[in-house]
């Protein structure tokens, strides 16, 4: 057991690795594997603040936790304080234990309505979301954001500190601008500084990508767990491994052949059964791409694996994969640098 595991309101951790919220990514399917794996907590890829897009296949399959176990973080994103008061309500009557507001995230579509991350520019906004979000539910709110909009405007200080005010209950950092997007290397600094000034729990975010990295990073920053969004793409054990490693300080064996062929066999299932067949076999597509991009053959096997046009073939693609004398059933599972 990790001692001091955080608290968001009256929900304590299972663990100190969060998965990041991504959209595209982190759905119900994903988000219940990484979970299995030892993910202290995942959050909802996001859903628009705006409820009259919500009858879109896509939002509705947002929308849905049926048989997620708790604490189910709903990541809600627009630029209206309303909106997003009135969507924080509706998702926390629909089930969600948390609501999360996105100002982290860099996404053209969003930023251009002046959402994610872009609300950061504007202070007295980010204000009045705070306050009515934080008024309108009675579970925790939790916000992501970014270290500010530029380099010049690096002001995560002191919207963490109105955070802390509004009654946010813990708060998560990717330590990069808007401006950056994903370039550069991600800064802990900012993420320090603000640990040290919160009294609420703080998750350190970006370009976390195993436990020796995790565990520096929360050395360096003081912060109540990481958070960790691309690293786990195709590689859901990250959890569990950076979990053991902070626990124990040894590193754990990568998954066996025998274990990578259930948990990606159990992922397909999961994909298809989620989204129906023709939707499940797309976006096992680049599920599996990630995958395989641990194996020196990867590329090329990943684009096979893209010309299959239903279930039944993308299995046995699998299995042949993970036959006795195929290359992929004999790589170690390390991941290609
Ligand atoms: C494909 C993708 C989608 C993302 N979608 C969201 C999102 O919906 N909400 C959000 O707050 N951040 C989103 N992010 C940002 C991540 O949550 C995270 O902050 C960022 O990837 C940095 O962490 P990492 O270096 O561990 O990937 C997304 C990132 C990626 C790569």
């Amino acid at each position: 057991m990790v001692s001091g595991l955080p608290c968001i309101g009256p929900h304590r951790l299972a663990g100190r690795v969060i998965l990041a919220p991504m959209a595209g990514i982190t759905d119900r399917p994903f988000r219940q594997l990484c979970r299995t794996l030892g993910a202290g907590l995942v959050v909802s890829e996001m859903v628009t603040a705006d409820k009259r897009l919500w009858h879109t296949p896509k939002s509705r399959l947002r929308l849905d936790h049926s048989g997620e176990p708790g604490p189910r973080s709903v990541q809600i994103a627009g630029g209206d304080a309303d909106m997003l008061a009135d969507a924080a309500r509706v998702n926390a009557d629909n089930g969600a234990e948390i609501i999360d507001i996105n100002m982290g995230c860099p996404a053209k579509k969003v930023c251009n309505k002046a959402a994610g991350s872009a609300l950061m520019r504007d202070e007295a906004l980010v204000g009045d979301i705070l306050e009515r979000v934080v008024s309108a539910v009675d579970i925790p709110v939790t916000l992501k954001i970014r270290t500010g909009w530029c380099d010049q405007t690096r002001n995560a200080l002191a919207i963490a500190r109105m955070a802390e005010n509004a009654g946010i209950a813990a708060l998560s950092v990717h330590g990069r601008t808007r401006e950056q997007r994903y370039q550069g290397q991600a800064e802990y600094d900012t993420i320090a500084r603000i640990k040290s000034e919160l009294s609420i729990p703080v998750f350190a975010n970006g370009d976390i990508d195993g436990p020796e990295k995790a565990r520096q990073v929360l050395d360096y920053t003081g912060a109540d767990a990481v958070m960790v969004g691309r690293a786990a793409q195709g590689n859901p054990w990250i959890f569990r491994e950076i979990e053991h490693y902070l626990e124990s300080g040894n590193l754990l064996p990568p998954p066996t052949a025998v274990e990578r062929a259930d948990v990606m066999t159990g992922h397909l299932e999961a994909l298809y059964a989620f989204y129906g067949e023709h939707m499940g076999v797309r976006i096992a597509r680049k599920h599996i791409g990630w995958y395989l991009a641990c194996a020196e053959h990867g590329e090329h096997w990943r684009r096979e694996f893209n010309t299959l046009e239903d279930c039944d073939e993308q299995q046995r693609y699998l299995k042949a994969l993970f036959a006795e004398n195929s290359p992929f059933a004999h790589i170690d599972g390390t991941r290609a640098a």
